[in-house]
């Protein structure tokens, strides 16, 4: 219970247990059984009701029935007034082809959270059949949704808030009513918000605007949207009606790829445009250019630039949410970002990791936000490059170790970060051959020996075989992490587009 009492206490926990009991024997007098049964709740508070459920029923029959959570965050229809950043993964560990699904949720009310969770079973697969189970039915529908297992009807009011108490999350079982505090109800609310967590930013171009918090939110929201991308049919109608315009005027194959299927399996539509197929070559400015796709009414502008500052002045002059995609020498927040989803998932946790970034820092706009990145996020990091390769005042970059010598800090680090040599920027003879280069800075077959059993090799591609690495080393199956970094580029990506278009002002809470 909160600090101040309940108006009433609807079901205590006696109550909510005997109801899911009831429920539980229901389910199986309505379906003969639990052939082909499986229970799917709905987070959060659905999920704790139907894990219930299933004990109930085994408690009954001693079968384990196939049990799965869903989230419905990306099949809502309030994404653009009401959004809430916080969602969890959706685990259903089972196909539900062919399966009667129950699907279980605490509170009904308007109807809209089922009409998105039957949405979102649908496309997991081709179920026999779906029936509802809710604790609470409290009316109010504003679609044909009806239940087929109810605990309790609830009259309430639209001036009243029915919820309820998981022990296993807020200490105690109950479903209780409030009076919803005077004025912060002027429209009826649609979803129960899971969270208080906010993202109150609405361009990405600068990593270091962003919190540890903001970090770990994406992040999670990416490990999200990679069940998303494991399904048979890897697409979700979150981005329905928005235009989401890809702005490359610099080579690309794995940040376009990636951002194209990103809008793609969100239903963003995205329009694909930029170099030497654009008036730019004609002399048209960057910033006219600009105003032109503004006025096509767009959301999104995602920006690659040979220019660094180019997506900061696209935020400058459009109303759209702006993501830098790599701006010269300067920064590249979203491969800072799938850098570190790979790295979490190798290690699970930041602080005190050890990474060094090896190569060629001077002309790296990915060191540019991977470094200040990785601070962030409380890593010990290293810059490892030949003088000739390292930006004049190495302590801008804010890195804890600087050196030239890679044998001496190999044995130490926990992910080894290979930087591409970038032929197409060097100014004059960094050094002397690619081979002196590949002998002294190249991550070799010889050199493994050096490094920790678990230690991991990341690079952002596109990979240059025989200089930064050799072929042993670059497609190593335990440490080579270089394809995960290419897969985490379309979760991260997704989330971030989730995280920045949601909301009434594309991701500006008022
Ligand atoms: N890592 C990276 O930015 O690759 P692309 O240049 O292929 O997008």
């Amino acid at each position: 219970m909160g600090t101040t009492s309940p108006k009433a206490v609807i079901m205590d926990e006696t109550a909510v247990n005997r109801a899911m009991t009831r429920i539980a024997h229901e389910i199986l007098e309505r379906n003969e059984g639990c052939e082909d049964l499986a229970l799917v709740g709905i987070v959060t508070r659905g999920d704790l009701l139907a894990k219930k459920l299933a004990e109930e029923i085994k408690e009954i029959e001693g079968v384990d029935v196939p049990l799965g959570s869903l989230d419905i965050s990306f099949y809502r229809d309030d994404y653009a007034t009401n959004f809430a950043p916080a969602i969890h993964a959706t685990n259903i560990p089972f196909s539900v082809d062919g399966k009667r699904v129950v699907l279980v949720d605490d509170i009904l009310y308007t109807g809209r959270t089922i009409r998105a969770a039957l949405d979102a079973v649908m496309d997991l697969g081709r179920p026999s059949r779906i029936e509802l189970a809710v604790l609470v039915d409290r009316g109010h529908r504003e679609l044909p949704i009806s239940p087929d297992f109810v605990g309790k009807n609830v009259p309430s009011s639209h001036e009243e808030n029915v919820h309820l108490y998981m022990k296993e999350v807020d200490g105690h079982t109950a479903v209780e009513i409030n009076d919803v505090a005077p004025g912060s109800h002027v429209a009826p609310r649609r979803w129960e918000v899971s969270s208080t967590v906010a993202f109150n930013h609405k361009h990405l171009i600068d990593i270091t605007e962003y919190s540890e918090e903001d970090i770990k939110l994406i992040l999670e929201t990416a490990k999200a949207f990679s069940e998303v991308n494991e399904r048979a049919i890897k697409k979700v109608p979150t981005l329905k009606g928005k235009t989401i315009v890809n702005m490359f005027n610099e080579p690309s194959t794995r940040t376009r790829s990636s951002f194209e299927l990103a809008e793609k399996r969100l239903s963003a539509d995205s329009l694909n445009f930029g170099g030497s197929s654009t008036s730019t070559v004609k002399g048209e400015s960057l910033v006219d250019t600009v105003e032109t796709l503004n006025a096509y009414k767009i959301d999104c502008i995602v920006v690659r630039d040979k220019h660094a500052g180019a997506p900061y002045i696209v935020t400058q002059n459009s109303p759209a949410s702006v993501i830098c995609a790599g701006d010269g020498k300067h920064n590249h927040p979203t491969q800072a970002l799938l850098d570190l989803y790979t790295i979490w998932e190798h290690k699970g946790d930041f602080h005190g990791l050890k990474v060094a970034v090896v190569g060629d820092i001077a002309h790296s706009r990915v060191c540019g936000s991977l470094i200040p990145a990785l601070k962030i996020m409380g890593c010990e990091t290293y810059a490892v490059a030949p003088g000739t390769l390292l930006p004049p005042a190495p302590e801008v970059l804010g890195c804890d170790h600087v050196t030239s010598d890679l044998d001496s800090v190999l044995p130490e680090l926990d992910v080894v970060y290979m930087l591409r040599v970038q032929q197409e920027r060097l100014e004059g003879a960094p050094f002397p051959t690619i081979r002196e280069y590949h002998k002294l800075f190249g991550l070799t077959k010889d050199r493994e020996k050096l490094m920790k059993p678990d230690a991991i090799i990341c690079h952002p591609g596109p990979i240059n075989r025989g200089v930064e690495f050799d072929s042993y080393m670059a497609d190593h199956p335990q440490r080579s992490v270089i394809l995960e970094q290419v897969y985490a580029g379309i979760c991260v990506r997704m989330a971030i587009l989730y995280l920045l278009l949601g909301g009434a002002d594309n991701g500006l809470a008022s």
